[in-house]
Parts: structure tokens; C-alpha cells; sequence
């Protein structure tokens, strides 16, 4: 992946084109290969000035994602988190992305955290989410904030799936995060009194890419065994799903942020309820990992680096 910025006048070089292999700035037509060093240069002599490089970042792609490595180090695929279940064909899936004003953290908590559904969202709220029981663990370096709800009505969306309205369920909801901001969440609705994974289950991710302090990136992809190839409806689903998304959770998120502004919320003192034990835990291990990647002298030739280029 190529820095966002030529190295002439510093135009986006994501607004350029792609002209036989090389992305062209739009601005004066500068010309970088994918090693970000510039291969032709239309005007004068057409000598190509030796400052003329873009940096790059090395990615990985995997679970139909594009993964960038920020930092210093090389790509590590140990680091990615398990979404084995994205290329299992037995999945259909859905999948989308906002743009949201609000730090990146506020995005994850609101996965972390799905007490809000009964609030925020009619046709996704369940009594799981807010009355359930929650089990928050921390698993090597990710952190687990699991609900489970015995014997009660699940959300319309759901309904509308497994066409089941006005039954009742055992309803599990395992999310697992994954630093810095990628989550899985696993559903199962079994009928009352058995077991898990005799239920019905769905897939989804969450990742959550900083974009800036206050902008954030949310890619995602809702996976459904049920009517695989019906293609209205996946379309009813997307819709479903991008209405809560883009309409409620994306509105709310920017409210939060401009009351918050460039703070850390968790000095501000919030008062905690009991479903923010699974946030709690994944700040405080993402932070440790900073700590860790800091003391290692990363992060900070990263910034100097950024600064310098
Ligand atoms: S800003 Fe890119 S060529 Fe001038
Ligand atoms: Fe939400």
C-alpha cells in the first residue's frame, strides 16, 4: 500500500489513476510504481528526481480484506484475527462499509457492548442484550464479551430470518476481539433447553480502521446459512443491517464523539454498567500492547518517519 501523498505538491495519490500498472497522481502527473518510487515523470527532461519515492506499507490479504501494517514491521499473518469462517462456502454474505465520525474505540464498544440494541435499534433489539447473562474473558491477547440469554424472544431481524416470530430461544452472542479494532461475532439460537450448537448460527466481523483521531472505517459482513442463494434476500438483509448501521449507530457514535473531543473517555470517569466489562478489558489489553510496541521503539521512528517524509 502506497502513503496517501505524492511527493511533489503532496496531492492524494488515492484521487490519481491507474495507467499500465503505475498509479498517476492527479495533480501533475507523476507516475509511482508499487514500490511507491516514481517511474516517469511527463515533464522537462523527464528525469526522475531521486526524492521523488511514496512510501509504502506492507498488507496482507485474507478473510476478503485488505490488512496494512501501519508500523515498522513486516506483515505477520499471526496477528490477524480468526475469521476462519469468512472463507467457508458454507457462509453467505453481506457485507458493507461506513464512514463515521467518531474515534475508533467508540466504534468498537458499541460491538463490545450490545446493551444498546434495545435502545438504539428496534429491529435488532433482543432481551438478550441487555438482561443476559454476560461471561467477558481474556484469550492470549484477545478478549471475549459472550451474552447468553435462556429461554426468550430474539430480535425482529433474526425472526425475519429463521422465520420464527413469537417463538422463544436460547440465544448465545460470542464476540471476540481482536487488537486493534477487528471483532467476530458468532450467534446461536437453539430451541429451549438444547444444546448450542444444535441451534441456529450466523457469522459476522466488525473491523474498525482508524482513518483519523475523530474518522474511523468500519468495514463489514454479516454471513447466513439460510436461503443462500436468494438474492432479494440478501438485498433485505443489507438494508436491515445498513439502516442500524448508518442511521442509528453512526449518528449516535458522532453525537458521543463531539461531546467526548479529543479526550480518552476512560478519563472522564464513565460510569460503568454491566455490559461494559468486555470494552474495559479490550482498552486495557490494547494499551498494553502499545506499551509493548512503544518501549520497542516502533511507534516512535514511525511518527518520526511520517514527520521526516
Ligand atoms: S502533486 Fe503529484 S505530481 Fe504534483
Ligand atoms: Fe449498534
Amino acid at each position: 500500500m502506497l502513503r496517501d501523498m505524492c511527493p511533489h505538491r503532496f496531492a492524494p495519490l488515492s484521487k490519481g489513476k491507474i495507467i499500465s500498472d503505475q498509479l498517476q497522481c492527479p495533480y501533475h502527473g507523476l507516475r509511482f510504481n508499487s514500490n511507491g518510487q516514481c517511474v516517469f515523470n511527463p515533464h522537462g527532461d523527464g528525469v526522475v528526481p531521486k526524492a521523488a519515492v511514496t512510501r509504502t506499507y506492507p498488507v496482507l490479504e485474507k478473510f476478503g480484506l485488505v490488512w496494512v501494517w501501519m508500523g515498522q514491521k513486516a506483515a505477520d499473518p499471526a496477528k490477524l484475527p480468526n475469521f476462519d469462517f469468512m472463507d467457508d462456502t458454507r457462509w453467505t454474505y453481506v457485507k458493507g462499509h461506513i464512514h463515521g465520525s467518531g474515534y475508533y474505540e467508540l466504534f468498537t464498544d458499541n460491538i463490545l457492548d450490545l446493551g444498546h440494541a434495545a435502545f438504539l435499534h428496534t429491529g435488532l433489539s433482543a432481551p438478550a442484550f441487555t438482561i443476559g447473562k454476560r461471561h467477558v474473558f481474556q484469550d492470549g491477547d484477545t478478549v471475549w464479551s459472550n451474552v447468553s440469554h435462556p429461554n426468550d424472544f430474539i430480535s425482529d431481524i433474526m425472526n425475519n430470518m429463521f422465520n420464527s416470530h413469537g417463538k422463544r430461544f436460547d440465544a448465545w452472542t460470542d464476540v471476540q476481539w481482536t487488537a486493534p479494532g477487528s471483532m467476530s461475532l458468532l450467534s446461536y439460537y437453539a430451541e429451549p433447553g438444547t444444546p448450542k450448537e444444535d441451534g441456529h448460527m450466523h457469522t459476522s466481523i466488525h473491523v474498525m480502521t482508524p482513518e483519523s483521531p475523530d474518522t474511523t472505517h468500519y468495514f463489514w459482513a454479516f454471513g447466513r446459512d439460510i436461503h443462500p442463494d436468494n438474492e432479494e434476500f440478501s438485498a433485505k438483509l443489507r438494508a436491515g443491517i445498513e439502516y442500524a448501521f448508518e442511521e442509528e449507530d453512526k449518528p449516535m457514535i458522532a453525537l458521543q464523539q463531539a461531546q467526548v473531543g479529543d479526550r480518552d473517555i476512560m478519563s472522564m470517569r464513565p460510569v460503568l454498567l454491566a455490559g461494559d466489562a468486555g470494552a474495559v478489558r479490550a482498552r486495557r489489553m490494547l494499551r498494553k500492547l502499545i506499551a509493548q510496541e512503544q518501549s520497542n521503539g516502533e511507534e516512535a521512528s514511525d511518527q518520526k518517519q511520517s514527520v521526516d517524509a
